[in-house]
């Protein structure tokens, strides 16, 4: 029996893209998502957030479950086009509204709200002036982020400025898997610059509304770690942690990014200002980790035999002791939370209404002992969320991965606690996972 804190925080995430839907009701803007979705050919089988959970209109019946489950805090996001449609200048009450109903129905049902400000879904209207490859959104993001607090920030004490910036720059701008579906590398870097300096300029706006916030980041996170035996691989590691993890925790926690990834990449590097990373280093509360696999060096895709979940990623829970150990060791952080972990699995339910997700249950088991032992090696986690409450728009893939621990009928909205959901609210009760 593994026994956590009795103060540790059990949680769950979603994103508002992927749950809300009401994509062009109440005064909302469209956002780069509502535009990629739209655009035939970027999202399998042509699927959109344009009704997603419909979260918009269900938020109440949504948080009666997580009431129901048990969960001490919830992890969502604001959709920035949602409150300001073209991302500065006019403000939508309707859409502020909406987020304060949420935060006060949360608060009623003594769940903590989470807030991150940024999870994907740029106002479109700031893409077409350029988007995040333009220096000036930074203050842009920094003028949303001091609104919303001002709005929340007496309810919702725990700020995330952003969610996975790794994936902001490399899938929307180099990859192009994710909107805007750019492919440009040096672009990419640039974004990732301009993201980082949004979060510090962010976190200062925050903390010039409030001084009693308690203001992180979240970062999406692997360890790389070599799985045949030859020197050019190993070789390789190094380089890879610098250029994907090292690149985002060395401009936050040591004010400079990586040197030997900067020389590296030459000409791609990105142009940075005088006071920039000074600025992006601003003393954090927390950090935000999401974690689902680890990069497996010397194979394509996952090592041959790995148990692989839907998404084809590897189930490596060892990885995150090894994740956490590492950042422990190498970086003088906050307290940190995994603000996502979770697995894709097909799932099914039965004419009994159940949903046997046994797979899900014990991809997170596996993982809560991970951090357990990590975290009695000495790392200071205070929190997990799992990933996700519902099943919903998982980005590229449409509703074709599910990841929830509440199974949705995407044409009723019905929703169905999942075993794994069940089990779950049980280690919540217990404190303890078997
Ligand atoms: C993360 C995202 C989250 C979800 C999970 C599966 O990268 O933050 O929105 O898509 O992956």
């Amino acid at each position: 029996m593994t026994v956590f804190p009795p103060d540790f925080i059990w949680g769950s995430a979603t994103s508002a893209y992927q749950i809300e839907g009401a994509w062009n009701l109440e005064g909302k803007g469209e956002s780069i998502w509502d535009r990629f979705s739209h655009t035939p050919g970027k999202v399998w089988r042509g699927h959109t957030g344009d009704v997603a959970c419909d979260h918009y209109h269900r938020y109440r019946a949504d948080v009666e479950l997580m009431r129901d489950l048990g969960l001490q805090a919830y992890r969502f996001s604001i959709s920035w086009p949602r409150v300001l449609p073209t991302g500065r200048g006019q403000v939508n009450p309707a859409g502020l509204d909406f987020y304060d109903r949420l935060v006060d129905t949360l608060l009623a049902a003594n769940i903590k709200p989470w807030a991150t400000l940024y999870h994907w879904d740029l106002p479109q209207a700031l893409q077409d002036g350029g988007g995040w490859a333009q220096r000036d959104l930074c203050a842009h993001f920094a003028d949303y982020a001091a609104l919303v607090v001002q709005r929340l920030g007496d309810r919702v004490q725990d700020w995330m400025t952003f969610n996975e910036p790794w994936c902001t720059a490399f899938l929307g701008h180099d990859t192009g898997e994710h909107a805007p579906g750019l492919r440009d590398r040096r672009l990419a870097l640039q974004v990732a610059h301009h993201v980082l300096l949004s979060h510090g300029l962010a976190t200062q706006a925050l903390r010039a509304v409030r001084g009693d916030l308690r203001v992180g980041i979240v970062l999406n996170l692997w360890p790389v770690e070599a799985v045949v035996d030859d020197d050019d691989v190993q070789a390789e590691v190094e380089p890879t942690w610098q250029r994907n993890c090292a690149w985002f925790l060395d401009p936050l926690y040591r004010a400079a990014y990586p040197s030997a990834a900067l020389a590296a990449y030459g000409p791609l590097a990105p142009t940075v200002a005088a006071n920039d990373l000074a600025t992006i280093a601003q003393p954090l509360d927390l950090m935000g980790i999401n974690y689902y696999h680890r990069i497996a060096l010397g194979v394509e895709g996952p090592p041959p035999g790995a148990e692989v979940t839907e998404m084809g990623w590897e189930v490596y829970p060892q990885g995150l002791t090894h994740l956490l150990q590492r950042l422990h060791h190498e970086y003088r952080l906050p307290p940190l939370y995994i603000t996502e972990n979770g697995a894709a699995y097909v799932d099914t339910v039965t004419p009994a209404g159940r949903v046997p997700d046994a797979r899900r249950l014990e991809y997170v088991r596996q993982h809560l002992h991970a951090l357990h032992d990590a975290m009695a090696a000495g790392v200071d986690v205070r929190g997990y969320f799992v990933w996700s409450l519902l099943d919903n728009f998982e980005w590229a893939h449409g509703y074709g991965k599910r990841f929830g621990i509440v199974h949705v009928d995407f044409d009723t909205q019905v929703r169905t606690v999942k075993e794994s959901g069940r089990w779950y609210s049980q280690v919540i009760g217990r404190g303890q996972v078997s």
